[in-house]
């Protein structure tokens, strides 16, 4: 370990991205810069898709009550009480948010101001990949099935390579976060976390390929996000609770948080700016933009009041079952036997799954703020840096502190 050197050459990655980030700011001359965005993920990200799937049935939970209750106040199929940390970011950019590409949308007018292609429930993977080793995924889709319809709304956007490369140039890329269903699926599926680990080279493989297909149609940025702190999350802290099997595991003495998943996280954060950085040097023209998700979540969770957060950090906010964690399976956030809290904004986790939009802000604050991969070291003057002014405006404009 020579701590210096590569914090220092990290800190010189993170400026040229940001030169190559106000450039792309620069280009059309008006506020933000970006024209449009096109998002890839799960119900991180998911604005409306997953209530169009034939599957979910008309929706799942994020299709009732009381999802949307802070904002929108109806449900829109966001898996929160409001806004995800993509209707943040695209808030900040001053931007029109991008249509659901589930929702209908069939002419270029209609993804004018691009596209979210995130589904509730999507994996990295193809649920072949699953099927292959008896788990079941929650949905038939996949980043491949991302990618296609990628595909299609491109080519909708023009008769003219040219002209359809100009639009992508203009874009504002978001590919992820995604995977956590990947890990989801498995666990839940009584794989170790061992097992688990050796996918994340796969997982972070398929993340890789839709990074390429965007370069290739013609994307000059394109943010990623890591994967969040699987450790910190009510659902799988409940599943293991009281024990059961080696994976029980240890419990962070300053978070609550489990090692063992967190662990896990970090892994595949590596794997993913190890892919990253691999992609800078193929593509030195092309800003990509680590976004730091993990650190974002771990520091409200540790600190929560700090943040606004009451002092149980851990517990859904809406759901039964009580306790640390708050969470039920059977009672899950949306049914029949959940009850949600008096004030989503003092939790970090809306169902036991996802995050409130008071979490999403933190998070979407935290993204703007650009901080670098520090490969899990404490963040140092050298490692914290900002976007372009665009994205400091952007941020007063969302509320960041
Ligand atoms: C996703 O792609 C797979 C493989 O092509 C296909 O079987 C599945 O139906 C697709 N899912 C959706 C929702 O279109
Ligand atoms: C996982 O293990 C638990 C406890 O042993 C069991 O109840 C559950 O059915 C198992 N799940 C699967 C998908 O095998
Ligand atoms: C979970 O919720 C179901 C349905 O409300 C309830 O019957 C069950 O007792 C709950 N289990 C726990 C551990 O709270």
């Amino acid at each position: 370990m020579a701590p210096l050197f590569p914090r220092l050459l990290v800190a010189a990655a993170a400026a040229a991205i940001l030169g190559a980030l106000a450039t792309a700011a620069a280009v059309d001359g008006g506020g933000n810069g970006y024209t449009r965005v096109f998002s890839f993920g799960d119900s991180l990200t998911d604005t409306g898709n997953a209530l169009h799937l034939p599957c979910t049935g008309g929706g799942g939970p994020a299709s009732r009550p009381p999802y949307g209750e802070t904002f929108f106040r109806r449900p829109t199929g966001r898996a929160s009480d409001g806004r995800l940390a993509v209707d943040f970011i695209v808030e900040a950019m001053r931007l029109p948010h991008p249509a659901p590409y589930l929702a209908g949308g069939k002419t270029a007018a209609d993804f004018r101001h691009g596209v979210n292609l995130a589904v509730g429930g999507s994996t990295a993977l193809a649920p072949v990949f699953y099927e292959g080793r008896g788990l079941k995924t929650f949905v038939p889709v996949s980043l491949a099935n991302q990618t296609v319809w990628f595909e299609n709304v491109v080519q909708l956007l023009g008769s003219s390579d040219h002209g359809r490369r100009k639009i992508m140039a203009s874009s504002l890329f978001i590919v992820g976060e995604i995977g956590v269903n990947d890990y989801l699926v498995s666990l839940v599926g009584n794989l170790t976390v061992g097992e688990v680990k050796s996918f994340v080279p796969h997982i972070v493989g398929a993340i890789r390929s839709v990074v390429n297909e965007v370069i290739a149609a013609g994307a000059t940025t394109v943010v990623v996000p890591g994967m969040i702190p699987l450790g910190c999350e009510p659902q799988l802290l409940a599943l293991y609770q009281g024990g059961g099997g080696d994976d029980a595991g240890d419990y962070d003495p300053k978070s609550g948080c489990m090692t063992r998943l967190n662990d896990l996280a970090e892994h595949h954060n590596r794997a993913l700016n190890h892919a990253l950085a691999e992609l800078r040097r193929a593509h030195p023209g092309v800003s990509l933009v680590y976004a730091e998700l993990y650190r974002a979540v771990t520091d409200i969770v540790v600190s929560p009041g700090r943040y606004g957060f009451r002092d149980m950090p851990l517990a859904a906010c809406c759901g039964g079952g009580g306790g640390p964690y708050n969470f039920n399976m059977t009672a899950f956030c949306g049914a029949a036997g959940a009850t949600a809290c008096a004030v989503p904004s003092e939790y970090v986790s809306w169902d036991g799954v996802h995050f409130t939009e008071a979490a999403n802000r933190h998070i979407a604050c935290a993204v703007l703020n650009g901080r670098p991969y520090d490969g899990g070291a404490p963040p140092t003057m050298s490692t914290v840096t900002a976007w372009p002014a665009a994205a400091e405006v952007g941020r007063s404009r969302i509320g960041c502190s």
